[in-house]
């Protein structure tokens, strides 16, 4: 790594849910003249081997082991760039998606450290594509929600009576450990039971899964079905394979889901 006194940068990088195709060609170019890789836990081998010649920094949070603070991330690109390295901050899926990017950001901005943003492919794209379900469709849903399953202060809140009106749609990121408090929460706003829930675990990897699921029966569902994450949950819409074709744009009843089994 030749480092240069002052003349560092940070690229922000979206690495994409997994699969190392669905990389941009940008962020593949920005990793080929990277000096170091700053990279988050979910970030996988296949990308990283994009940067052969970049020394790797792991700076992964795991939810139960240790973890950097972001303090420290913070601080560890500035002290990088200062130092004239050219630094691609790796981020899973897209880095304005649940990555923390304002911190960094703020940051860089406060240290003087030039940074740009490259966009990757967040996680409930993958989910959709890999469950071949589209996230809007004309008479079933206008909009799409994006919620996390936990913050901050634990299991996140939402406006779960808009979740729960029929037809609404959302991609859940970080939801299987907080599937009951979904369910619970969802239901009590006046949700249909019987609600499909597609659970989609290692979108784009080799390992990837599709669950069907309905509301009702969630915690219950991801359980037998052993997902285990990272996992996103889509809420209002099955697996295209699951649902039956004739039932659209309503959603398919409990015993169809039922009969599909848990898994595709
Ligand atoms: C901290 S968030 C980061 C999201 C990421 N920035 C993105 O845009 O996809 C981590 C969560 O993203 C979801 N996730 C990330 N990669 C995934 C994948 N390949 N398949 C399914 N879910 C994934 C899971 O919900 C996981 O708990």
């Amino acid at each position: 790594m030749a480092e240069r006194e002052g003349a560092g940068r940070v690229d922000i990088v979206g690495a994409g849910p997994g699969a190392a195709d669905l990389l941009t060609v940008r962020a593949r170019d920005l990793l080929a003249a990277a000096e170091v890789v700053v990279h988050d836990r979910l970030v996988s081998d296949a990308v990283l081997a994009f940067a052969p010649g970049a020394r790797r920094i792991d700076v992964g949070k795991t939810p139960d082991g240790p973890s950097w603070r972001q303090a420290d991330i913070d601080a560890l690109l500035v002290s990088l760039a200062r130092a004239g390295a050219r630094v691609v901050r790796l981020k899973s899926g897209d880095p304005g998606v649940y990555g923390r990017l304002d911190e960094e950001m703020d940051a860089l901005d406060a240290a003087g450290v030039p940074f740009e943003i490259c966009p990757g492919v967040t996680a409930a794209l993958a989910a959709a594509a890999s469950a071949r379900v589209s996230l809007t469709r004309r008479g079933r849903n206008s909009s799409l929600r994006v919620l996390t399953g936990r913050d901050v202060d634990g299991f996140a809140e939402h406006d779960w009576r808009a979740l729960a009106a029929p037809g609404a749609t959302a991609a859940i990121y970080m939801g299987v450990g907080a599937a009951d408090f979904l369910r619970t929460r969802l239901l009590r706003a006046g949700a249909d039971p019987s609600t499909p829930v597609t659970a989609v675990d290692n979108a784009s990897r080799p390992n990837e899964r599709t669950a069907a699921a309905v509301l009702g029966e969630l915690p219950d569902a991801l359980r037998r079905a052993g997902v285990s994450g990272p996992s996103i949950l889509l809420l209002g819409l099955s697996p295209r394979d699951a649902a039956p074709r004739a039932a659209e744009p309503s959603a398919p009843t409990l015993a169809a889901l039922r009969a599909a089994g848990d898994f595709l």
